[in-house]
């Protein structure tokens, strides 16, 4: 097959035009129909590279979002839109825009560093506008969130990583009886198959209504939720965060000894992530087990600035096992399943991440081998949400914003490759 890189170039840019809703891009058209935290992120990256005044928008309308704790929201529902559940009225957020009530992977400092560096002249005034916003969100989390070290997550959704099997365990204390009927919309949109089990579905729910009950303060949540995880991926995208974060401290004349000491915490919390069996992994805060679950999430070590011989030789011996690099799961792992979401498919924008911090990290071969990867995925399948890493069967939604913004700012032939 040829492939015609300016073509995929443009197509990509053209996905996140598309994909715009004024000021805010949406993930896909369909099946995520607002603003998300992280893609919003990896959007305002790929628009950095041929409209960096488009890209400065993109932050600052998540921004808009802020909660006055600090929070930056998972969602943000800027207009109304159909086709989505649970919209804003499920969440019961009372303020403008609505916003759903918990968090996702704190990728912004790290990417708006990114946008800032490639267009300094440019980026200084935006830069100095969202410095604080950055540092407020992550001492919210550092209160609120970081639990010896590790940093929690009191919903899935927050990982990023829905239906991860790292929840599995954790998630069996959820009690799903009272969440009555709902109609989910996601399966209206894409194949059943290829996305989270009713079962799951139900805790999710029941989830969120602990946390409406308990008006999304954190300390009731704290106390008494039933579902308290120590991420492993969110503590290792903290973590790098808090660097890209005391970078710009310096540069900008700011303080630097609070950020200095939240570094200091992850880098502690990090070494409890580490299970006795040879690798990262999450940890129930619950009852403090391990999840047993070798993610795509674990090899984000190298991106917090960690390296470990141990999980090089996972991530080789993981590799042997699929044709395309990075699976979100384990393929040994009983529970694989190449097409079911976060427990089996790659996730171009976590290739990214993981590439990025081989790259640093001097692991040059093995970067490659996911930027050419990704590349492959993308060139042949088209720009969709994930694919099985088995034979790269694409799933999910298509036309996908933060495959596209990747695909220009990483992945692609004519991207710069690292941050
Ligand atoms: C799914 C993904 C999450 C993403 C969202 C919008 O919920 O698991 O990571 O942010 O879709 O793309």
């Amino acid at each position: 097959m040829t492939i015609n890189n300016d073509k995929l170039d443009r197509q990509a840019r053209r996905i996140l035009r598309n994909n715009d809703r004024g000021g805010y891009t949406v993930p896909t058209s369909g099946l995520y129909p607002y603003q998300w935290n992280w893609d919003s992120c990896f959007a305002a990256w790929g628009f950095s590279v041929f409209d960096v005044k488009r890209a400065w928008f993109e932050i600052h309308t998540l921004f808009t979002g802020q909660w006055d704790t600090g929070m930056v929201p998972h969602i943000i529902f800027h207009k109304r839109a159909d086709g989505y559940f649970p919209g804003p009225d499920v969440w019961g957020v009372d303020r403008i825009p609505h916003t759903s009530g918990i968090t996702q992977p704190p990728v912004a400092a790290t990417l708006i560093r990114s946008i800032y560096e490639a267009d300094k002249r440019y980026g200084r005034v935006h830069i100095d506008l969202v410095y604080g916003r950055l540092v407020s969100w992550h001492r919210w989390f550092m209160k609120n969130r970081v639990d010896n070290g590790m940093v929690a997550i009191t919903h899935p959704w927050e990982s990023g990583r829905d239906n991860a099997v790292d929840w599995d365990a954790a998630m069996q204390a959820v009690d799903p009886t009272g969440v009555g009927e709902y109609v989910r919309r996601d399966t209206s949109h894409v194949d059943p198959e290829m996305r989270p089990k009713k079962a799951d579905y139900d805790r999710y729910l029941a989830m969120l209504y602990y946390g409406r009950e308990a008006h999304w303060d954190e300390t009731t949540i704290r106390k008494g939720s039933p579902f308290r995880v120590g991420d492993v991926g969110m503590t290792f995208i903290l973590l790098r965060a808090c660097r890209d974060l005391l970078h710009m401290a310096s540069e900008l004349d700011h303080l630097t000894h609070e950020i200095e000491g939240w570094i200091a915490e992850l880098e502690e919390g990090v070494k409890r992530h580490w299970n006795p069996d040879g690798y990262y992994d999450s940890v129930d805060l619950r009852t403090g087990k391990f999840t047993g679950s070798l993610s795509s999430a674990s090899f984000l070590c190298w991106y917090a600035g960690i390296d470990s011989p141990e999980m090089k030789v996972k991530l080789e011996e993981v590799l042997s096992k699929v044709n395309f690099a990075v699976p979100s799961l384990d393929p040994q792992d009983e529970r694989f399943e190449p097409l079911r979401y976060w427990r089996g498919p790659v996730w171009g924008i976590v290739n990214t991440l993981i590439g990025i911090g081989l790259d640093e990290s001097g692991h040059t071969l093995l970067s490659e081998r996911l930027r050419k990867d990704t590349q492959k995925l993308i060139a042949e399948h088209g720009f969709y949400e994930y694919f099985s890493p088995t034979d790269g069967t694409p799933a999910g939604g298509d036309s996908f914003t933060w495959t596209a913004a990747i695909w220009l700012t990483w992945a692609g032939p004519h991207a710069k490759g690292r941050l």
